[in-house]
Protein backbone atom coordinates (compact mmCIF):
# COMPACT_ATOMS: atom_id res chain seq x y z
CA UNK A 1 0.00 0.00 0.00
CA UNK A 2 0.97 3.66 -0.53
CA UNK A 3 2.00 6.28 1.90
CA UNK A 4 -0.72 9.05 2.19
CA UNK A 5 0.84 11.90 0.48
CA UNK A 6 -0.55 13.77 3.14
CA UNK A 7 2.10 13.06 4.99
CA UNK A 8 4.77 14.50 3.26
CA UNK A 9 3.77 17.96 4.87
CA UNK A 10 3.68 16.96 8.14
CA UNK A 11 7.27 14.79 8.14
CA UNK A 12 8.67 18.21 6.28
CA UNK A 13 7.59 20.14 8.86
CA UNK A 14 9.14 17.45 11.31
CA UNK A 15 12.49 17.65 9.89
CA UNK A 16 12.19 21.88 9.43
CA UNK A 17 11.76 22.14 12.96
CA UNK A 18 14.50 19.76 14.45
CA UNK A 19 16.73 21.49 12.16
CA UNK A 20 15.77 24.64 13.39
CA UNK A 21 16.31 24.12 16.85
CA UNK A 22 19.54 22.81 16.15
CA UNK A 23 20.72 25.59 14.23
CA UNK A 24 20.76 27.73 17.42
CA UNK A 25 23.09 25.29 18.79
CA UNK A 26 25.53 26.13 14.97
CA UNK A 27 29.48 27.06 16.58
CA UNK A 28 28.46 26.49 20.03
CA UNK A 29 31.11 23.30 20.22
CA UNK A 30 28.52 21.19 21.69
CA UNK A 31 27.45 18.65 19.72
CA UNK A 32 24.77 17.39 22.31
CA UNK A 33 23.18 20.11 23.17
CA UNK A 34 22.52 20.20 19.60
CA UNK A 35 21.49 17.22 18.95
CA UNK A 36 19.21 17.18 22.21
CA UNK A 37 17.40 20.11 20.88
CA UNK A 38 16.43 18.48 17.35
CA UNK A 39 15.35 15.33 19.63
CA UNK A 40 13.24 17.24 21.96
CA UNK A 41 11.30 18.91 18.90
CA UNK A 42 11.07 15.65 16.54
CA UNK A 43 9.20 14.07 19.46
CA UNK A 44 7.21 16.94 20.26
CA UNK A 45 6.28 17.29 16.58
CA UNK A 46 6.20 13.57 15.83
CA UNK A 47 3.45 12.86 18.31
CA UNK A 48 1.24 15.57 16.46
CA UNK A 49 0.83 13.57 13.57
CA UNK A 50 -2.46 10.56 12.94
CA UNK A 51 -0.05 7.64 13.19
CA UNK A 52 1.22 4.84 15.46
CA UNK A 53 4.82 5.31 14.33
CA UNK A 54 7.95 2.65 16.18
CA UNK A 55 11.14 4.10 16.07
CA UNK A 56 12.75 1.64 14.51
CA UNK A 57 16.26 3.40 14.29
CA UNK A 58 16.47 6.15 16.93
CA UNK A 59 19.10 7.44 19.59
CA UNK A 60 20.01 4.37 21.37
CA UNK A 61 18.43 2.13 23.41
CA UNK A 62 15.84 3.21 26.07
CA UNK A 63 18.48 3.30 28.50
CA UNK A 64 20.87 5.03 26.93
CA UNK A 65 18.44 7.50 25.43
CA UNK A 66 16.32 9.15 27.05
CA UNK A 67 14.09 10.24 23.94
CA UNK A 68 13.20 8.81 20.45
CA UNK A 69 14.77 5.28 21.37
CA UNK A 70 14.43 2.76 19.03
CA UNK A 71 11.03 0.82 20.09
CA UNK A 72 9.64 4.03 20.96
CA UNK A 73 6.05 4.47 20.13
CA UNK A 74 5.19 8.08 18.41
CA UNK A 75 2.10 9.75 17.26
CA UNK A 76 -1.49 10.29 18.69
CA UNK A 77 -2.27 6.52 18.46
CA UNK A 78 -4.59 6.65 15.48
CA UNK A 79 -4.33 6.17 11.63
CA UNK A 80 -1.73 3.87 9.87
CA UNK A 81 0.98 1.68 11.63
CA UNK A 82 4.26 2.68 10.68
CA UNK A 83 8.43 2.26 10.94
CA UNK A 84 10.58 5.42 11.30
CA UNK A 85 13.90 5.62 11.59
CA UNK A 86 15.69 9.30 12.90
CA UNK A 87 18.40 11.09 13.08
CA UNK A 88 17.46 14.05 14.40
CA UNK A 89 21.50 15.75 13.61
CA UNK A 90 22.92 13.97 11.30
CA UNK A 91 26.91 15.24 11.33
CA UNK A 92 27.30 16.45 15.42
CA UNK A 93 30.01 18.05 14.35
CA UNK A 94 29.49 19.89 11.80
CA UNK A 95 26.70 21.70 13.31
CA UNK A 96 29.01 21.86 16.71
CA UNK A 97 31.69 23.78 14.59
CA UNK A 98 29.87 25.39 12.00
CA UNK A 99 30.87 23.31 8.99
CA UNK A 100 29.20 22.63 5.91
CA UNK A 101 26.92 18.90 6.23
CA UNK A 102 24.55 19.10 9.43
CA UNK A 103 21.14 17.47 8.61
CA UNK A 104 17.66 16.66 10.61
CA UNK A 105 16.97 13.36 8.81
CA UNK A 106 14.22 11.13 8.99
CA UNK A 107 12.62 8.21 7.08
CA UNK A 108 9.11 5.85 7.19
CA UNK A 109 7.51 3.42 5.97
CA UNK A 110 4.60 1.01 6.51
CA UNK A 111 5.07 -1.54 9.08
CA UNK A 112 8.24 -4.02 9.11
CA UNK A 113 9.04 -2.19 5.96
CA UNK A 114 12.46 -0.58 7.28
CA UNK A 115 15.11 -2.70 8.60
CA UNK A 116 15.75 -2.79 12.21
CA UNK A 117 19.53 -1.74 12.07
CA UNK A 118 21.97 -2.15 15.29
CA UNK A 119 24.09 0.39 16.08
CA UNK A 120 27.11 -0.92 14.68
CA UNK A 121 29.12 -0.39 11.61
CA UNK A 122 28.22 -1.13 7.99
CA UNK A 123 30.41 -1.36 4.82
CA UNK A 124 28.48 0.51 2.35
CA UNK A 125 28.41 1.06 -1.54
CA UNK A 126 26.42 3.13 -3.65
CA UNK A 127 26.06 4.25 -7.01
CA UNK A 128 23.55 6.00 -9.37
CA UNK A 129 21.45 3.31 -11.39
CA UNK A 130 23.52 0.62 -13.22
CA UNK A 131 22.94 -2.49 -14.58
CA UNK A 132 22.09 -4.88 -12.21
CA UNK A 133 25.46 -7.78 -10.68
CA UNK A 134 27.63 -4.57 -11.74
CA UNK A 135 28.54 -3.62 -8.28
CA UNK A 136 29.17 -5.94 -5.23
CA UNK A 137 30.09 -5.54 -2.14
CA UNK A 138 32.25 -8.84 -2.99
CA UNK A 139 33.74 -7.90 -6.18
CA UNK A 140 37.53 -6.24 -5.31
CA UNK A 141 37.64 -2.64 -5.21
CA UNK A 142 39.48 -2.37 -8.72
CA UNK A 143 36.19 -4.74 -10.48
CA UNK A 144 34.12 -2.48 -8.99
CA UNK A 145 35.85 1.02 -10.39
CA UNK A 146 36.74 -0.67 -13.66
CA UNK A 147 32.78 -2.10 -14.29
CA UNK A 148 31.99 1.40 -13.15
CA UNK A 149 33.91 3.46 -15.70
CA UNK A 150 33.18 0.97 -18.58
CA UNK A 151 29.19 1.40 -17.71
CA UNK A 152 29.18 5.10 -17.34
CA UNK A 153 31.92 5.61 -20.35
CA UNK A 154 34.51 7.11 -18.16
CA UNK A 155 37.94 7.38 -18.25
CA UNK A 156 38.68 5.94 -14.59
CA UNK A 157 40.54 9.20 -13.67
CA UNK A 158 37.24 11.03 -14.00
CA UNK A 159 35.34 8.69 -11.92
CA UNK A 160 34.75 10.21 -8.64
CA UNK A 161 34.62 7.74 -5.05
CA UNK A 162 33.40 9.42 -1.90
CA UNK A 163 34.60 8.22 1.46
CA UNK A 164 34.66 8.91 4.46
CA UNK A 165 37.68 10.44 6.08
CA UNK A 166 38.99 7.53 8.53
CA UNK A 167 42.07 5.32 9.22
CA UNK A 168 40.37 2.60 8.50
CA UNK A 169 39.78 3.33 5.27
CA UNK A 170 43.75 4.05 4.36
CA UNK A 171 44.04 0.48 2.28
CA UNK A 172 40.78 1.55 0.18
CA UNK A 173 41.79 5.10 -0.11
CA UNK A 174 45.53 4.19 -1.09
CA UNK A 175 44.03 1.18 -3.86
CA UNK A 176 41.62 4.84 -5.32
CA UNK A 177 44.70 6.38 -5.68
CA UNK A 178 46.86 3.97 -7.11
CA UNK A 179 44.01 3.79 -9.77
CA UNK A 180 43.97 6.90 -10.62
CA UNK A 181 40.28 7.77 -9.29
CA UNK A 182 39.21 10.85 -8.04
CA UNK A 183 39.05 10.78 -4.23
CA UNK A 184 36.14 13.23 -2.14
CA UNK A 185 36.79 12.86 1.14
CA UNK A 186 34.17 13.46 3.58
CA UNK A 187 35.09 14.22 7.32
CA UNK A 188 31.74 12.79 8.75
CA UNK A 189 27.92 12.70 7.21
CA UNK A 190 27.78 9.53 5.15
CA UNK A 191 24.00 9.92 4.45
CA UNK A 192 24.67 12.94 2.35
CA UNK A 193 27.82 10.99 1.06
CA UNK A 194 25.56 8.42 -0.23
CA UNK A 195 23.11 10.50 -1.39
CA UNK A 196 25.69 12.43 -3.82
CA UNK A 197 25.38 9.46 -6.10
CA UNK A 198 21.63 10.25 -7.26
CA UNK A 199 22.10 13.25 -8.97
CA UNK A 200 25.17 13.72 -11.80
CA UNK A 201 25.53 17.06 -10.88
CA UNK A 202 27.19 16.33 -7.22
CA UNK A 203 29.57 14.99 -9.43
CA UNK A 204 30.18 11.59 -7.21
CA UNK A 205 29.89 8.23 -9.22
CA UNK A 206 30.33 5.94 -5.80
CA UNK A 207 30.09 6.04 -2.28
CA UNK A 208 31.73 3.64 -0.49
CA UNK A 209 33.03 2.63 2.73
CA UNK A 210 32.46 1.86 6.73
CA UNK A 211 30.16 4.32 8.64
CA UNK A 212 26.92 3.96 10.77
CA UNK A 213 24.53 1.24 9.82
CA UNK A 214 21.58 3.29 11.11
CA UNK A 215 22.70 5.83 8.57
CA UNK A 216 22.65 2.78 5.71
CA UNK A 217 18.96 2.62 6.22
CA UNK A 218 18.32 6.06 6.15
CA UNK A 219 20.28 7.12 2.77
CA UNK A 220 18.92 3.20 1.57
CA UNK A 221 15.25 5.40 1.59
CA UNK A 222 15.94 7.93 -0.39
CA UNK A 223 18.48 6.10 -2.84
CA UNK A 224 15.00 3.76 -3.34
CA UNK A 225 13.33 6.34 -4.65
CA UNK A 226 16.43 7.53 -7.29
CA UNK A 227 16.42 3.96 -8.12
CA UNK A 228 20.15 3.87 -7.34
CA UNK A 229 22.28 1.21 -6.23
CA UNK A 230 22.87 0.36 -2.50
CA UNK A 231 24.16 -2.93 -0.90
CA UNK A 232 25.23 -2.62 2.81
CA UNK A 233 27.17 -5.17 5.25
CA UNK A 234 26.78 -4.70 9.09
CA UNK A 235 30.31 -5.53 11.10
CA UNK A 236 29.78 -7.13 14.29
CA UNK A 237 33.20 -7.21 15.85
CA UNK A 238 32.79 -7.51 19.46
CA UNK A 239 30.52 -9.61 21.65
CA UNK A 240 28.08 -7.09 22.84
CA UNK A 241 26.68 -6.31 19.12
CA UNK A 242 26.62 -10.24 18.12
CA UNK A 243 24.85 -10.51 21.41
CA UNK A 244 22.42 -7.89 20.11
CA UNK A 245 22.52 -8.80 16.35
CA UNK A 246 21.05 -11.86 17.74
CA UNK A 247 18.58 -10.88 19.88
CA UNK A 248 17.63 -8.52 16.99
CA UNK A 249 16.99 -12.13 15.23
CA UNK A 250 19.88 -11.81 12.77
CA UNK A 251 20.78 -15.07 12.27
CA UNK A 252 23.50 -14.72 9.40
CA UNK A 253 25.95 -11.87 10.86
CA UNK A 254 27.97 -11.32 7.50
CA UNK A 255 24.85 -11.23 4.95
CA UNK A 256 25.14 -8.75 2.63
CA UNK A 257 22.13 -6.84 2.44
CA UNK A 258 20.09 -5.44 -0.96
CA UNK A 259 18.45 -2.13 -0.78
CA UNK A 260 15.24 -4.16 -1.29
CA UNK A 261 15.81 -6.09 1.97
CA UNK A 262 16.59 -2.46 3.99
CA UNK A 263 13.60 -0.53 2.73
CA UNK A 264 10.86 -2.31 1.13
CA UNK A 265 7.46 -1.06 -0.01
CA UNK A 266 6.66 2.13 0.15
CA UNK A 267 8.80 5.55 1.73
CA UNK A 268 9.11 8.68 2.64
CA UNK A 269 12.40 10.71 3.33
CA UNK A 270 12.92 14.21 4.60
CA UNK A 271 15.80 15.66 4.98
CA UNK A 272 16.30 19.39 6.32
CA UNK A 273 19.83 21.36 5.92
CA UNK A 274 21.07 22.89 9.17
CA UNK A 275 24.34 24.06 8.30
CA UNK A 276 24.63 24.59 4.18
CA UNK A 277 25.93 21.60 2.24
CA UNK A 278 25.95 20.10 -1.33
CA UNK A 279 22.55 19.85 -1.53
CA UNK A 280 20.84 21.74 0.55
CA UNK A 281 20.95 25.34 1.98
CA UNK A 282 20.88 25.50 6.01
CA UNK A 283 18.67 27.19 7.75
CA UNK A 284 18.60 30.96 7.40
CA UNK A 285 17.21 33.64 9.33
CA UNK A 286 15.84 36.49 7.78
CA UNK A 287 13.89 39.08 10.27
CA UNK A 288 11.19 37.54 11.68
CA UNK A 289 11.65 34.49 9.14
CA UNK A 290 13.06 31.38 8.60
CA UNK A 291 13.79 29.95 5.60
CA UNK A 292 14.41 26.39 5.22
CA UNK A 293 15.15 23.63 2.42
CA UNK A 294 14.51 20.06 2.99
CA UNK A 295 14.83 17.08 0.31
CA UNK A 296 11.72 14.96 0.29
CA UNK A 297 11.53 11.86 -1.49
CA UNK A 298 8.07 9.62 -1.70
CA UNK A 299 8.80 6.30 -3.70
CA UNK A 300 5.23 5.30 -4.83
CA UNK A 301 4.87 8.82 -5.89
CA UNK A 302 8.24 9.36 -7.39
CA UNK A 303 8.43 12.34 -5.90
CA UNK A 304 12.35 13.76 -5.35
CA UNK A 305 12.44 17.47 -4.83
CA UNK A 306 13.81 19.51 -2.46
CA UNK A 307 10.98 21.93 -0.83
CA UNK A 308 11.93 25.31 0.31
CA UNK A 309 9.96 26.77 2.82
CA UNK A 310 9.73 29.81 5.25
CA UNK A 311 8.31 29.90 8.87
CA UNK A 312 8.23 32.52 11.05
CA UNK A 313 9.74 32.64 14.32
CA UNK A 314 7.17 31.73 17.16
CA UNK A 315 4.95 29.80 14.78
P1 LIG B 1 26.92 11.85 14.17
O1 LIG B 1 26.18 12.92 13.52
O2 LIG B 1 26.05 10.96 15.00
O3 LIG B 1 28.09 12.39 14.92
O4 LIG B 1 27.47 10.87 13.01
C1 LIG B 1 28.32 11.35 12.02
C2 LIG B 1 28.93 10.23 11.20
O5 LIG B 1 29.95 10.78 10.40
C3 LIG B 1 27.94 9.44 10.32
O6 LIG B 1 27.54 10.14 9.17
C4 LIG B 1 28.72 8.21 10.03
O7 LIG B 1 27.88 7.14 9.59
C5 LIG B 1 29.39 7.93 11.35
O8 LIG B 1 29.48 9.21 12.03
C6 LIG B 1 30.75 7.35 11.22
O9 LIG B 1 31.19 6.98 12.48
P2 LIG B 1 32.70 7.24 13.00
O10 LIG B 1 32.82 8.72 13.26
O11 LIG B 1 32.77 6.44 14.26
O12 LIG B 1 33.61 6.78 11.95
Amino acid sequence: MALSKNFIDQFVNVTVKAATEASYLIGKMDKNAADQAAVDSMRTELNKIDMVGKVVIGEGSLDHAPMLYTGEILGNKTGPVLDIAVDPVEGTNFVANNMPGGIAVLAIAEKNNLFNAPETYMNKIATGKIEKGLIDLDFTLEKNIRNLSDFKNKNISSITACILDRPRHKKIIDQLKDLNVKIKLITDGDVLGALFVSDPKYDVDIFLGIGGGPEGVLAASALDAYDCHFQGRFIFDNENDIKEARKMGISDLNKKYELKEIVKGDSIFCATGITDNLILDGIKFDNNKIVSETLVTHKSLDLKKIIRKVNFINE
